[in-house]
């Protein structure tokens, strides 16, 4: 059977940026069983034993009470199960001193479904024929953002400004506010903190600035807090939630260890999550409610927040200093490496200024040695301009073990080494 598809339809039975790398990684594990890969391509979290008996736990709550069937058995409201709004709205107005109402918050199938509501919402063709862009104000980003909106070509980045230590190999993507445009134009902005791939985390001023630029024009901002505090609590730097009026904050329980539940969160003014929450009506009536349930638990009793800070932060925050330290140790003084400021997430980010060949033939060339990651040049969803820069970099996963990262962060070093000597004659 062959049916005829819409442009829609072409275009979302398309696979986009890291899932279409994902199918590649996914026949190369197979074609290869039996081989020791290293795969430090994975964006799916540790299972940590901490975390996994915190739902265990929950889960155990749930099933004794009276609750049970009313959570399993029966449709709930489309804006969430109103323990876990309560819960948020208690947990984020103590510790940041808000004054959340449960109108302030929409549970959501995962963030991500946050991220495609939005930016059709938000951005496309309005009913007078205006595209309004969906902004992504600092690229590389998050490639999810890639295949969110219904009308492509809405979705538009910039550049980053890049602030390089020579000496000490590091680099930061900063946003380029002399670039930046958000205007009548605009329909939304996105921006991830901290940001897969890079584990960049954009300062308090900065969200700050983004959103007083975007205030005029009525433009929302949604933050993307997949692996911010207080859950999962991924960042290695100081950085705190900023609330505007016109930013909506997105939280997603999935690198808290609830990947499998899809629970997400939007809080913002309650005119935005009212007309996010229509979306959500038409588009599947409501995220799971045993998911909801067990995340309600584990934040009214505080326990999320905890393990979270205590857990698995440093688990994936060692990940990340044996990396540099690896790095630091084997890579080659004289070439013109740069890892990204490890600020938070789980993923480092380095980027070979120069590379000879390109990210994609250097991720064959690192299967050829064991080891699998992810070709940066996938992480740049809507930017229009040409920039060899989006060659040169790679994702590297930190939920490998410690000693994975430091026998492929060796294995990558000698290979680098050896493709800027023969590219450079
Ligand atoms: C930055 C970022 N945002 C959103 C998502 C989607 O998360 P969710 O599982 O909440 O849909 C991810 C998943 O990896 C992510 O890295």
């Amino acid at each position: 059977m062959d049916p005829t598809l819409t442009q829609i339809g072409t275009q979302m039975s398309k696979l986009t940026g890291v899932r279409a790398i994902m199918k590649d990684i996914i026949e190369t594990l197979r074609a290869g069983q039996g081989q020791d890969w290293i795969n430090l391509s994975a964006g799916n979290p540790v299972i940590l034993p901490e975390v996994e008996q915190l739902w265990r736990d929950c889960t155990a709550q749930l099933l004794a009470s009276s609750d049970y069937g009313e959570v399993i058995c029966r449709y709930g409201s489309s804006q969430g199960y109103q323990p876990l709004i309560d819960a948020i709205a208690k947990d984020f107005n103590q510790r940041y001193g808000l004054s959340l109402s449960d109108r302030h918050i929409l549970i959501t199938p995962g963030s991500q479904s946050i991220y495609f509501y939005a930016a059709n919402v938000f951005g496309g063709y309005t009913s007078s024929g205006q595209l309004k862009q969906v902004v992504l104000p600092l690229s590389p980003e998050y490639t999810g953002y890639g295949g969110v909106s219904l009308t492509p070509e809405a979705v538009y980045a910039y550049k980053p400004t890049l602030e390089i230590n020579h000496e000490q190999h590091r680099f930061k993507y900063r946003p380029d506010f002399s670039q930046l445009k958000i205007s009548q134009e605009t329909g939304c902005v996105i921006v991830s903190r901290p940001c897969n791939p890079t584990g960049n985390v954009i300062t308090d001023e900065e969200v700050i600035k983004i959103a007083e630029i975007a205030t005029p024009f009525n433009v929302p901002v949604l933050i993307d807090a997949a692996y911010a505090p207080p859950f999962p609590a991924l960042n290695f730097t100081e950085m705190t939630p900023v609330f505007r009026d016109n930013i909506i904050h997105c939280l997603s329980l999935s690198k808290a260890g609830l990947p499998g539940e899809r629970v997400g969160v939007a809080i913002g003014n309650p005119k935005l999550i009212s007309i996010l929450e229509s979306f959500q009506t038409n588009l599947c009536i409501h995220s799971s409610r045993y998911g909801q349930a067990i995340a309600a638990k584990a934040i009214a009793s505080g326990a999320l927040p905890e393990i979270a800070t205590n857990v698995i932060r440093p688990h994936y925050q060692k990940k990340f200093v044996t990396l540099e330290l690896t790095l630091d140790k084997s890579m080659p003084k004289d070439l013109p490496w740069f890892l990204h400021r490890g600020e938070g997430a789980i993923f480092a980010w380095l980027w070979l200024q120069d590379l000879p060949i390109t990210d994609w033939e250097l991720y064959q060339k690192l299967k050829q040695v064991g080891v699998i990651v992810v070709p940066g040049s996938t992480f740049f969803p809507g930017l229009r301009e040409d920039w060899s820069h989006q060659q040169q970099c790679i994702r590297i996963s930190l939920t490998a073990t410690e000693e994975e990262i430091e026998i492929a962060m060796q294995r990558l070093a000698t290979l680098v080494e050896e493709v800027y000597r023969i590219g450079s004659g």
